[in-house]
């Protein structure tokens, strides 16, 4: 009796076992397909994970990156790192998640990403014989700042800068209304640290009040900075200023137009008394000239 129960359990056993390589076999090591974007000095997760979910505690994970001497970034054995194989450059920077990797959760962070992180990083599973590649792309941006280089009396020379960006950033001026300026050439340097800065420039011309945004932005990292500025109107009033204008010239112009009309209806009235006169004149000279006839029958 006690035996078959041992062979059955046995049995049970061998039968779980197979049932979990099985799952194993099944098992697929999946990384994002799309880069993973990171600003330089901000933490980062490496999605990976075992599909269909399988523990993976038990079992080596390996982190390395192809082409990095030494390559290996982070080698999980044993339930921690092994720390005497890692890339020094990454030391105390990363780490894996114990608690997710009953859930074949595999992911890696890294901590305070640099510049140099960037590239493609490959995840392997010695057990299941699956590996998969991630790429990590970093990015670095700052603020635009905007000087006025020439101001004349009608234009004015915006230059804006911004340092510090990676990858290559591209730089666009914008009107009040969020109109592009065709703008002159934008120039880029890239420096000893590898980071770039832009430049560029734009005249405006000072007619009315209005402000302008200098953009930078970098499509890659989905980064955008901005600056703006405000230009009054500088040789042309403020268009509430012509308001003002327009209604003095109405209340000191209303009064001088009635007085005009008034004196010409007075003048005209005035010539008018003078012509009836003249009638009445005319017809007394006619009626005495009638009078002086009837005289002379
Ligand atoms: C893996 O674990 C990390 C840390 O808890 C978490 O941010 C991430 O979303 C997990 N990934 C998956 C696929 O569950
Ligand atoms: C340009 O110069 C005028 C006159 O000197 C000044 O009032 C104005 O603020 C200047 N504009 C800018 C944007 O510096
Ligand atoms: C410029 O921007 C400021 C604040 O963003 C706003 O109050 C002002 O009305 C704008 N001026 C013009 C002319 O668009
Ligand atoms: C880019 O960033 C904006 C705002 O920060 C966000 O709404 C958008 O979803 C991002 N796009 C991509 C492709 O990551």
């Amino acid at each position: 009796m006690m035996e078959s129960l041992e062979i059955v359990f046995h049995l049970y056993v061998l039968l779980l076992q197979s049932f979990g390589v099985f799952l194993a076999a099944q098992s697929e090591l999946i990384c994002s397909h799309q880069p993973i974007v990171a600003l330089a000095g901000n933490d980062v997760i490496l999605p990976c994970r075992l599909e269909p979910a399988i523990s993976a505690a038990d079992w080596r994970v390996e982190w390395t990156k192809p082409g990095l001497d030494p390559k290996n970034i982070h080698i999980h054995q044993d339930g921690r790192l092994e720390y005497w194989t890692q890339n020094p450059s990454y030391n105390f920077r990363t780490r894996v998640f114990v608690d997710e990797l009953e859930q074949g959760n595999v992911s890696m962070k890294i901590f305070s990403v640099k510049l140099s992180d960037k590239g493609k990083y490959r995840c392997y599973i010695h057990s299941v014989q699956e590996e998969a590649f991630i790429h990590l792309s970093v990015g670095s941006v700052s603020s635009p700042v905007i000087k006025v280089t020439a101001n004349t009396s009608r234009t004015l020379v915006l230059q804006c800068e911004s340092k510090g960006w990676y990858p290559e950033p591209e730089l666009l001026w914008l009107d009040g209304e969020g109109k592009l300026l065709s703008a002159g050439r934008t120039k880029t340097i890239r420096g000893p640290d590898d980071l770039y800065t832009v430049r560029g420039r734009v005249t405006v011309e000072k007619r009315h009040s209005n402000n302008f945004t200098c953009r930078v932005q970098q499509k890659i990292i989905n980064q955008t900075r901005e600056t703006q500025i405000h230009v009054s109107g500088g040789f042309i009033k403020d268009p509430s200023e012509d308001y003002l204008v327009i209604i003095g010239i109405l209340m000191l112009g209303i009064p001088f137009i009635l007085l005009l009309v008034v004196c010409l209806l007075c003048r005209l009235r005035s010539s008018k008394i003078s012509t009836s006169d003249e009638e009445i004149k005319s017809t007394t000279t006619q009626s005495s000239e009638l009078t002086t006839g009837d005289l002379t029958m």
